[in-house]
C-alpha cells in the first residue's frame, strides 16, 4: 500500500462538500463542562416518558396479526454469536498490555500481502481510525511513554501519539460520569474526514458511520472472549476530546468512544 501523507487526500476534496458535511457534524456536538451543567438541556421528557419510548421494536403491523414465531429457543439462542450488554459500571483492574493487543486483533489485516482488513470498508478506503487511550496506570507492559496509539492495521503497529496530555487530561474529557467506575481503556473511533469525502462526497460520511458500527461491534466480541467488559459512549466534547488525542477537530471527527475493563460483575460471560 502507497503511504501518502495524510493531508494529501485535502487536494482531492469538495470545498462545499466538506463544509456541507462539517456543519451537519457539528449540529450532534454536545458540551459537557460544569461552566455549562446548570444551563443546558436536551429535553424535558420525564422519567416515565422515556421508559416508554426506549427499547422498542417498530412492529409496522402491531394490530393485524401478521406476524410468524421463530423456532429459535432461548436455549438455542445461546449457543450462537452475542454480545455481552454493555457494562455499567468499571472496577479498577489489572490489564496487560497484550490483552489490548489481543483486543484489537480482530481488526487488523490478516496477511503482510493485503490491504484487506477484519471489518469492511465502502471502496476500500478505511477512513476510520482508532486511538487507544491508557485510563489508569494499571495497564502492565503499556510499550510507550505517550498514553495515546494509534492503531495502523495493514502494518499491524502502533504509533505513539506525540501530544503531551496526562492521563488525567485523557480521562476528562471522556469520562463524563462518575458512574461508570473506572474503565482501563477508552478506544476512540475517528473518521478522518479528508479520506472520507474525496471519493463518495456526502454518500462518504453514511458509510463512515456505518464503518465505525463494524468496527466497535467486532471488538465488543473480542473483548468478550477475552472476559472484558465494553461500554460505548457518546457522552464527550468533540473539541475537547480532540485536544486530548492532539488531533485536529475540523479533520478529526470523533464518532464514538468505547470504554473497555473489568465490569463489577461478569454479566452473560
Ligand atoms: C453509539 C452508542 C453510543 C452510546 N453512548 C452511551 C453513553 O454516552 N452513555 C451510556 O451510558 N451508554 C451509551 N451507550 C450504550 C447504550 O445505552 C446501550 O447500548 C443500550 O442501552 C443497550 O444496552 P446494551 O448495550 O446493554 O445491550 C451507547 C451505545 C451506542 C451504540
Amino acid at each position: 500500500m502507497k503511504n501518502i501523507p495524510h493531508d494529501y487526500y485535502l487536494r482531492f476534496v469538495d470545498a462545499a462538500v466538506y463544509a456541507a458535511v462539517i456543519d451537519f457534524h457539528c449540529k450532534g456536538n454536545f458540551t459537557f463542562h460544569k461552566a455549562f451543567r446548570q444551563c443546558t438541556g436536551l429535553h424535558s421528557l420525564s422519567e416515565s416518558q422515556l421508559a416508554q419510548l426506549s427499547g422498542n421494536e417498530l412492529a409496522l403491523y402491531p394490530d393485524m396479526g401478521l406476524t410468524i414465531d421463530m423456532k429459535i429457543s432461548e436455549r438455542d439462542r445461546e449457543k450462537w454469536l452475542y454480545r455481552n450488554e454493555s457494562c455499567e459500571k468499571f472496577s479498577p483492574a489489572l490489564l496487560k498490555f497484550e490483552e489490548v493487543e489481543k483486543l484489537v486483533s480482530p481488526l487488523v489485516s490478516r496477511t503482510a500481502e493485503t490491504h484487506k482488513r477484519g471489518y469492511p470498508s465502502g471502496g476500500a478506503l478505511y477512513p476510520v481510525e482508532l486511538f487507544i487511550c491508557k485510563l489508569t496506570d494499571d495497564i502492565g507492559e503499556w510499550p510507550a511513554a505517550g498514553h495515546v496509539l494509534h492503531l495502523l492495521p495493514n502494518s499491524r503497529k502502533f504509533e505513539v501519539m506525540q501530544d503531551k496530555s496526562t492521563i488525567e487530561n485523557i480521562k476528562s474529557a471522556v469520562l463524563t460520569s462518575e458512574a461508570i467506575g473506572s474503565p482501563s481503556l477508552a478506544i476512540v473511533y475517528v473518521v478522518y474526514l479528508p479520506k472520507n469525502l474525496f471519493k463518495y462526497r456526502y454518500r462518504g460520511y453514511r458509510m463512515a458511520l456505518m464503518e465505525v458500527g463494524s468496527i466497535y461491534m467486532l471488538v465488543e466480541v473480542q473483548a468478550k472472549q477475552l472476559g472484558l467488559a465494553c461500554r460505548p459512549w457518546s457522552a464527550y466534547t468533540d473539541t475537547m476530546l480532540c485536544k486530548g488525542l492532539g488531533l485536529n477537530p475540523a479533520l478529526f471527527l470523533p464518532m464514538c468512544v468505547h470504554l473497555i475493563g473489568k465490569g463489577e460483575q461478569h454479566e452473560n460471560v
